[in-house]
């Protein structure tokens, strides 16, 4: 796992500074720096990864905020049996002595292609790498950068939409290799909605707060909405809304709207689908950043006339322009 090395001052309190050692396109000056702890030990209420704490399965980078698509099996060529080294996510353990060509890996779905990340031990062989969205179909326009010596990330300017992603080139010192699937920018957003249910619980803000026990809730009126607005622009690649356990009915038929800085609609999902889902995924535009976004138009309720919206978690997976 990755290692964290923050300074701090053992007397009094202190602060959590930001990591110095990985790159900070996280938290820009006019971003939003809120974090959600996704890594072994965090600071108090803040959600910084402390002083040699590792990134949560599933999570990678900047205080472990980005989410790794990298599925639990992928496909070494040649073939090796223990690839131990590859799934710690541990930056300083490498492959050793055995070739490798190429390294296929297999999603559980369909996911937007952004960026990937690579650290090679033999940073020379960065040259050889090359990224194919598809079996055959080799990213035709990367741009690359380089948050540190052995670190490579490697953009797709294509917009796919993939299933595979097949990596080649003399991968001898593979260490670690993640595919960047955003990191979670509605987190801690300014929620609002129509109407409380009541004065002081289900407010709008328990939608973003991380949480998936509490859940925010209009009243019942005849066109509830919830919102949220960013403190800044954001390309989103996907959006989750996480339904009611057990009231499932509660979301469906809802809209998804999400707005540019001039209150343009950018994305315009309508669930038609028959079925309510536990966790709802709609696929973002991803190339036109958005300033807020709306849930409205959820079912009406029996044995109400008028609907609610209650949302247990909003998430808007993307980053900076
Ligand atoms: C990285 O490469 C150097 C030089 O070949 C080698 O000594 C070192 O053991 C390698 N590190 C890892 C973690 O494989
Ligand atoms: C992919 O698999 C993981 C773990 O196996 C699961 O948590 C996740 O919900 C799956 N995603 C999709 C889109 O099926
Ligand atoms: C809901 O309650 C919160 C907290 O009291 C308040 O700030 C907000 O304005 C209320 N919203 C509406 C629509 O009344
Ligand atoms: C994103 O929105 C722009 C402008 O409306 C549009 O041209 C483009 O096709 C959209 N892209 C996707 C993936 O929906
Ligand atoms: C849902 O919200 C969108 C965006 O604010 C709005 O255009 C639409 O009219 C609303 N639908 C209803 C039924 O109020």
């Amino acid at each position: 796992m990755r290692k964290i090395v923050i300074l701090f001052a053992l007397v009094g309190t202190f602060t959590w500074p930001f990591v110095a050692s990985q790159d900070n396109r996280y938290c820009r000056l006019d971003d939003f720096c809120s974090y959600k702890c996704h890594c072994s030990s965090c600071g108090p209420k803040n959600g910084l990864c402390a002083v040699d704490a590792t990134c949560d399965k599933g999570w990678f980078g900047h205080n472990c905020q980005y989410l790794d698509l990298k599925p639990d099996k992928v496909d070494i060529e040649p073939q090796q049996s223990k690839t131990q080294w590859l799934m710690d996510n541990d930056d300083a353990t490498c492959n050793k002595g055995a070739s490798i060509s190429s390294v296929t890996m297999t999603l559980n779905g369909s996911y937007p292609l952004t960026w990937i990340r690579i650290v090679l031990n033999d940073t020379a062989m960065f040259s050889t790498v090359k990224l194919f969205y598809s079996e055959i179909e080799e990213c035709p326009k990367t741009i690359w950068s380089r948050p540190n010596e052995r670190t490579m990330d490697i953009r797709c300017e294509k917009s796919v939409l993939i299933k595979t992603l097949k990596i080649i080139g003399n991968l001898d010192s593979l260490c670690s290799l993640y595919i960047n699937g955003g990191r979670n920018v509605a987190y801690g957003q300014r929620a609002s909605q129509t109407s409380n249910f009541s004065n002081n619980i289900y407010l709008a803000n328990s939608a973003v707060d991380g949480d998936y026990l509490t859940f925010s809730h209009t009243g019942a009126e005849e066109r509830p909405r919830f919102s949220l607005t960013f403190n800044t622009n954001y390309l989103v690649t996907r959006f989750l809304l996480y339904n009611r356990a057990g009231l499932l009915e509660r979301l469906q038929g809802f809209r998804l709207q999400s707005f540019d800085a001039n209150s343009i609609v950018v994305d315009n999902h309508k669930d038609i689908l028959t079925l309510s889902q536990s966790v709802y995924v709609v696929i973002g535009n991803a190339s036109v950043p958005i300033s807020s976004l709306s849930v409205n138009e959820t079912s009406k309720i029996y044995p109400a006339p008028n609907p609610y919206v209650t949302l247990m978690e909003i998430e808007a997976y993307g980053g900076r322009v």
